[in-house]
């Protein structure tokens, strides 16, 4: 059994640099850039553990994760064009560097390679993990138009919220665990089993995003800070805030919302105060405790060995405490 280390590792050096020919030079570049500047590789690593949680990794294993993968940046492309997000992972975003429209196309081709990539998988459980793979990024897209609608609304509540992250992000880190298992042969319990620790983990992931948002070091976390707060983002923080602060300070985050102030640092300021003063950071990690519990008890009934889930365990709890 490996861990997220060495797996991540494993999979740097399968993950190709140069997917893309040369020309068009603009199109290109674009789709490498966001490949070249890193990432967790979370993603991939899920695979790589769901397959080796049940049997020795098998080679396509590497492709479903090289196309999760893909499938990831090219959803960060399109989702920081939505966020108009100038920094991703530290760097200047792809359409801020090449344009909105190149970016677009960026994304699409990065799309379409993920889809290269699945086709080299030799087993004959193509059709079910083509399956998965299509829901997932369907469900992906219904989460991210949640996401937007969600902009323009002044109350959402937090099971709204819950079911927009569960599509936009949660998903994507079940549905990759779940190809690890199909292609590990595992049975369809324990890929049920698998699938809902993801999803409990990629909720507890996505609080985590959201926190760190506004709360996290800009060096570590490679974000513009409180880039949701400037885009009205409904997260978890938001509406606590709204349905706790005191009458005065919700007259305050009313009014930010319906402003967008041309410096946005004051508004930042502000909504974080008022953040702090309805005890975000508590509630940040009762939430993730809630998820963080749910996935436990998912991964307790996986028919497999508990030495075998450790490395499991143990890429969890890096991803509730991350600070990138
Ligand atoms: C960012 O995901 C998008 C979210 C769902 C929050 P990651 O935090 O995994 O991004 P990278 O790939 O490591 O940059
Ligand atoms: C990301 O949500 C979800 C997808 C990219 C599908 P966010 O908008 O919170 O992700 P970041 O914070 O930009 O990485
Ligand atoms: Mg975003
Ligand atoms: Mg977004
Ligand atoms: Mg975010």
């Amino acid at each position: 059994m490996h861990s997220f280390k060495e797996l991540s590792e494993k999979f740097e050096a399968f993950f190709k640099k140069d997917y893309f020919p040369a020309e068009p030079k603009n199109l290109y570049d674009a789709a490498r850039h966001i490949l070249s500047i890193g990432g967790k590789r979370v993603r991939p690593v899920l695979v790589l553990m769901g397959n080796e949680l049940f049997d020795e990794i098998n080679e396509d294993a590497y492709h479903a994760a090289a196309a999760i993968e893909l499938f990831h940046n090219f959803s960060l492309i399109h989702d920081d064009i939505m966020d108009k997000a100038p920094l991703r992972r530290g760097h200047t975003t792809v359409h801020k560097k090449y344009g909105e429209n190149t970016a677009i196309l960026a994304g699409d081709v990065t799309l379409v390679e993920a889809y290269q990539s699945l086709s080299r998988i030799k087993s004959n459980h193509i059709h079910k993990l083509l399956q998965v793979f299509n829901t997932t990024a369907q469900q992906v897209c219904e989460g991210q138009q949640q996401d937007m609608d969600f902009e323009q609304l002044d109350f959402v509540e937090l099971a709204e919220y819950a079911e927009m992250i569960e599509l936009k992000t949660s998903v994507l880190l079940a549905g990759s665990l779940k190809l690890g298992a199909i292609i590990g042969g595992a049975g369809q319990g324990n890929q049920d089993h698998l699938y809902d620790f993801g999803k409990n983990l990629g909720m507890a992931f996505q609080v985590q995003d959201d926190y760190l948002d506004v709360f996290g070091n800009p060096e570590k976390f490679g974000k513009q800070p409180g880039g949701d707060i400037i885009a009205n983002k409904k997260t978890f923080l938001q509406i606590h805030a709204l349905q706790n602060a005191s009458a005065a300070d919700k007259t305050v985050l009313m009014h930010w919302m319906h402003s967008d102030p041309k410096d946005s640092s004051e508004k930042v300021q502000a909504v974080t105060e008022i953040f702090k003063r309805t005890g975000a950071d508590t509630w940040a990690e009762s939430l993730k405790e809630k998820y963080y519990a749910n996935a436990l008890k998912e991964l307790d009934q996986i028919a497999v060995t508990t030495t075998r889930k450790t490395k499991l365990l143990e890429l969890a709890e890096f991803l509730l405490l991350r600070e990138h």
